[in-house]
């Protein structure tokens, strides 16, 4: 069921609600209001089961990409790097792939992730490594400090869309002259863009275009095609991969 036919459930919902309150005494029991009724009550479980659901998918996506190697485009970022500064962040760090190939560059490196079963995997990937500092976090709560790198990868478009100017100007303030970013932004035509279990925060061209305006975009891949999950479920995918650099 797409938000829309939520939208307009919840419409008739409180329309029916409305009708009501103006009518105490009419019998408003009828098929077509009972059935918006229950669609809704079970509209709502549907998403309050899904957040478990959606719990279990994550952990069984860090278990099938456990063993994955870093992003190309991580190698990619971390070669622009011109700030002089070797400290990074990974927003989303999922297995820590990319945090692993960033150290070993000699950088100090703080991930994040919302999800504690990613953090625990981070933890004990990198435990007693004096430039890994893992923390459970989302991205609006992290505190994002001075770095000459911050990764996005797959990640940044979870962000609830209420918060993500305040998350992308934390992003921006962190990132000093000649640093890198090196990210992922959803476009429209995502299939998880009317898809209720997961939330997204879907940008334009122009929207993602907007966001780098002080700073030299390196790479931009836009993937507008049928693909699959990590878990083998197919979708429509509609990201845009970026590789930018801030002015020095
Ligand atoms: C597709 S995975 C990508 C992981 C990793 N960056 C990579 O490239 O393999 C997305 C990650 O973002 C995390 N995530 C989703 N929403 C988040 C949020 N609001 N705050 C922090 N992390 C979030 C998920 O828990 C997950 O580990």
């Amino acid at each position: 069921m797409s938000k829309v036919h939520v939208l307009h459930l919840y419409y008739d919902f409180f329309a029916m609600l409305d009708r009501r309150f103006k009518n105490p005494g009419a019998d408003f029991s009828s098929g077509l209001e009972r059935n918006t009724f229950w669609l809704l009550v079970m509209k709502i479980n549907d998403c309050g089961g899904n957040m478990e659901k959606n719990m279990h998918l994550w952990e069984e996506y860090y278990q099938k990409i456990l063993a994955n190697p870093h992003r190309i485009q991580t190698e990619i970022a971390e070669a622009l790097n011109s700030s002089g500064n070797f400290k990074a962040i990974d927003c989303g760090c999922g297995t820590g792939a990319d945090i692993s190939f960033l150290v070993e560059k000699g950088y100090e490196v703080s991930g994040f992730d919302m999800h504690q079963e990613s953090v625990k995997i981070c933890s004990d990937r990198f435990h007693g490594n004096p430039n890994v500092d893992i923390s459970q976090s989302h991205f609006i709560d992290f505190n994002y400090f001075d770095c000459g790198l911050v990764l996005a990868n797959l990640s940044l478009f979870f962000c609830e869309p209420k918060d993500f100017s305040e998350v992308w100007s934390k992003i921006d303030d962190a990132i000093l002259p000649g640093g890198v970013f090196c990210g992922d932004f959803m476009g429209f035509r995502d299939s998880w863009v009317t898809d209720c279990d997961t939330t997204v925060c879907p940008l334009t061209e122009e929207q993602v275009n907007g966001l780098f305006s002080g700073y030299k975009v390196e790479q931009f891949k836009e993937n507008d095609s049928q693909g699959v999950t990590a878990l083998g479920v197919t979708k429509h995918w509609h990201i845009y991969q970026v590789i930018a650099k801030k002015a020095q």
